[in-house]
């Protein structure tokens, strides 16, 4: 893509940002819906901060406009729960987020030669990394939308068709045995996706469609939740001390149907539907249950390369193995991307989900979270 069409790109990544916190009243701005979440004012915030760190505090040497906000702004430096205190009115925020981000616009259209030779700038590589940083946030304000949406619904909902149980879709893809090529290509690769591996892979069989609502529903009819036997001890912990017996926002009326909760209110949930706000640990649960595994992230990668899977990019689907280094890892554009979080605790997802934006979805793609989480949009796919 030619650098003019990617500074278009950053501007429509931007005002996502902004058109999100528009929407919103003060309280919505400024408040924290889950422990693992920002508000969602902070996160327009970081955004532009971040734009302003990489294009003017390390490619120009000016840090007038980061180093009063960078203790705000950078995650461990301002715990998640002072955030909303913290955070400016909400159209003097705005105000700023537009103003900076349509000059990062115009710096980048406009970049001075003395700056057209630098590493970061190489194959557009600052701009590509800068676009994605703010869809991995829309994202993730959108989150912070769906668990607002938790916290406020009116129960009550009667589904029109009530979700029903069904066997397992048996239709899945063989893949050979073989050599594959695992990984992405800088300059659009974050760190953790190079340098490209070769995977040894023997034969397996993949479903061509993640794990539907009305496969999840017969899991939970067969008493999965309850079954000791299908967990993890770390995974039945976990769902006993939260007594977890459903995906995040599914919900039930009176008479035993499931409905969900969603930004834009309560919904029936569709058969058909890839079943989504599952954890690790229910997800690994699952698959004990269907005699089947989670794929290894290869297998994923693999498979959808060829063109094998459906359905990819409505959920992101928790893999088998936790998130590791490369062979031939090397930190960049910052340690703190990926390297905190090689601690053999994350577990990669991949695909992405119908929150995602293009610009993140892309088979090399590896998402991470802890096994606990289910806030995430996450789904899974079978192996055998
Ligand atoms: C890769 C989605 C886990 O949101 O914490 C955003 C992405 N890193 N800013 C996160 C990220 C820095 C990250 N995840
Ligand atoms: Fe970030």
């Amino acid at each position: 893509m030619s650098t003019e069409a990617l500074i278009t790109e950053l501007g429509q990544a931007q005002a996502l940002l902004v058109a999100l916190v528009e929407d919103v009243d003060d309280a919505t701005f400024r408040s924290q819906y889950h422990p693992d979440l920002s508000p969602l004012g902070w996160h327009l915030g970081h955004c532009v901060f971040a734009e302003c760190l990489w294009l003017h505090e390390k490619l120009r040497g000016d840090d007038s406009v980061t180093q009063p906000i960078a203790d705000f702004y950078t995650p461990p430096r301002t715990p998640r729960a002072e955030r909303g205190k913290r955070l400016p009115a909400q159209p003097a925020l705005i105000t700023w987020a537009k103003g900076l981000q349509a000059f990062n616009l115009h710096f980048l259209s406009n970049l001075r030669p003395e700056w057209q030779g630098h590493a970061l700038l190489e194959n557009d590589y600052l701009i590509h990394f800068l676009i994605q940083h703010n869809c991995q946030h829309y994202e993730t304000m959108l989150m912070v939308l769906a668990q607002k949406a938790l916290t406020k619904y009116q129960s009550g909902h009667t589904p029109h068709r009530p979700l029903q149980a069904s066997k397992i879709n048996s239709e899945t893809a063989s893949i050979p045995a073989g050599h594959y090529r695992i990984g992405g290509n800088k300059p659009v690769a974050y760190d953790n996706e190079v340098p490209p591996q070769q995977a040894d892979l023997g034969p397996y069989a993949i479903s061509k469609t993640p794990v539907s609502n009305s496969e999840y529903l017969a899991f939970i009819e067969d008493a999965g939740y309850q079954r000791r036997e299908l967990w993890q001890d770390d995974g039945w912990n976990w769902r006993q001390e939260n007594e977890i017996s459903s995906p995040d926002h599914w919900r039930k009326t009176e008479s035993g149907d499931w409905y969900a909760v969603s930004m834009r209110g309560c919904y029936d949930l569709a058969d058909t539907e890839p079943v989504s706000g599952v954890s690790y640990h229910e997800a690994r649960a699952f698959a004990h249950w269907a005699d089947a595994r989670l794929p290894h992230e290869y297998q994923w990668e693999a498979a959808c390369r060829i063109g094998q899977l459906e359905q990819t990019g409505r959920v992101w689907e928790w893999c088998d193995n936790s998130f590791h280094a490369y062979e031939g890892f090397t930190p960049f554009p910052y340690p703190e991307y990926s390297q905190p979080w090689l601690d053999g605790k994350h577990f990669s997802l991949r695909g992405g989900s119908l929150h995602t934006r293009p610009a993140i979805k892309r088979p090399s793609f590896r998402n991470f979270f802890l096994a606990d989480k289910r806030h995430i949009f996450a789904g899974l796919r079978l192996v055998y």
